[in-house]
């Protein structure tokens, strides 16, 4: 058949060229360069299209759908969260997205974005990290050591200059695959049998466990003063990691209100409770950690513009590295009213 137009074609960045480009890169120069972009789109966050993400759910997980725009370009991510996956040999994190021409309606990029929903996550942590943990901060505890848990740690070394990273997980072998992926990283790397050990001297606590229920990863009595709490794992209604009580005690960042209420630790509080928007201690028209005793806590729960930032870094990198294949993804006839047309030919190619 004839081939397919310029118009037709879409660069598609595969599971396998992700990987190229995150090795071409280097993770850890890519979270600092990710972390960058995320910190300029925030800084522009009354521009875009906001919607609390389109949850599907059911009893044993959830598929959700986030779109934005800038105005320019529009992106969406599909992404699930199956914490039972694990058992069966799948990942309780899979996604891909897509970015397209808001002049034109024609999408620019389709990717995978398994991996970069663990590169986003870990970069926007690092990030609110940056701006909220207490000066100095150079060892977090890292409590669930899954898929998410080696970009965590190498994000906060890179962005925030973390240096000791002490793992505990209820799995041991989680733990142990976590410590054998940082080795050699310029991590000191300890790994601990209870979150009451990992937490230990620690400026940073990041939870990032999966469990579709209410669970209680840190209680109230293990969180001291003066420490940054980076919560990940709580992010759909009914599954929250920490404590009701370490909340009313703490200083709490959002991405997005609207999303996190329904879906982050704050689903455990007044529909009124302030919070405050990560992006408004970035402009300065909110302040940030209040004291060195202050308990920070990042609820996050992960937002749309924060993968829109990713798509865009990423296509922005697609033609120098030529990291894609073209996918024949949109139908494009010489004459656009001519789509049945377009089929005719293809018949009479075919039987010619
Ligand atoms: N906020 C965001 O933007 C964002 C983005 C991606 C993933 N997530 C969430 O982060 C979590 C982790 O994702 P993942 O892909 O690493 O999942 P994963 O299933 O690969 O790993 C989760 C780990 O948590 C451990 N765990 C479960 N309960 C625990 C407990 N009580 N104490 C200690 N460890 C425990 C499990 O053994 C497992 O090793 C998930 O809940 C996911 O939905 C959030």
């Amino acid at each position: 058949m004839t081939a397919p137009s310029r118009n037709a074609l879409v660069p598609f960045v595969s599971v396998d060229n992700m990987m190229r480009l995150v090795l071409h890169i280097g993770v850890e120069r890519m979270m600092v360069e990710l972390a960058a972009e995320i910190e300029a789109d925030f800084r522009r966050w009354p521009l875009f299209d906001k919607t609390p993400r389109v949850a599907s759910h059911s009893d044993i997980g959830v598929i959700e759908l986030m779109p934005t725009s800038d105005g320019e370009t529009y992106g969406f991510k599909y992404v699930n969260g199956h914490p039972s996956n694990m058992k069966k040999g799948l990942q309780t994190v899979t996604a891909f997205g897509l970015l397209a021409d808001v002049a034109t309606g024609y999408p620019l990029m389709l990717s995978e974005m398994t991996i970069l929903t663990a590169l986003r996550t870990a970069a926007t942590s690092a990030l609110a990290a940056k701006w909220l943990a207490p000066k100095g901060a150079t060892t977090m505890a890292m409590i669930g050591n899954g898929a998410q848990a080696e970009f965590q740690a190498l994000a906060f070394k890179a962005v925030c200059g973390v240096t000791e990273v002490r793992l505990y997980d209820i799995d041991p072998a989680a733990t142990a695959k976590c410590a054998r992926n940082l080795a050699g990283r310029g991590l000191t790397v300890v790994s601990c049998r209870s979150a009451e050990e990992a937490i230990l001297g620690a400026q940073i606590i990041t939870t990032c466990t999966a469990d579709k229920q209410l669970a209680t990863i840190l209680t109230d009595n293990m969180v001291g003063s003066g420490v940054h709490i980076n919560a990940v794992g709580g992010d759909c209604p009914g599954k929250t990691e920490l404590h009701r009580d370490i909340l009313l005690r703490s200083e709490i960042f959002v991405e997005y209100p609207p999303q996190t209420r329904i879906e982050g630790e704050i689903q455990q509080l007044t529909a009124d409770h302030p919070v405050t928007e990560l992006w408004q201690v970035m402009t300065g028209a909110a302040p940030g950690r209040s004291t060195a005793k202050a308990i920070t806590l990042f609820d996050s729960v992960g937002f749309a513009i924060e993968d829109f930032s990713a798509l865009r870094y990423v296509h922005s990198r697609l033609r120098a590295s030529g990291l894609f294949q073209d996918l024949d993804m949109i139908a494009d006839p010489d004459d656009p009213r001519d789509l049945f047309g377009m089929i005719l030919r293809a018949q009479a190619e075919l039987a010619a």
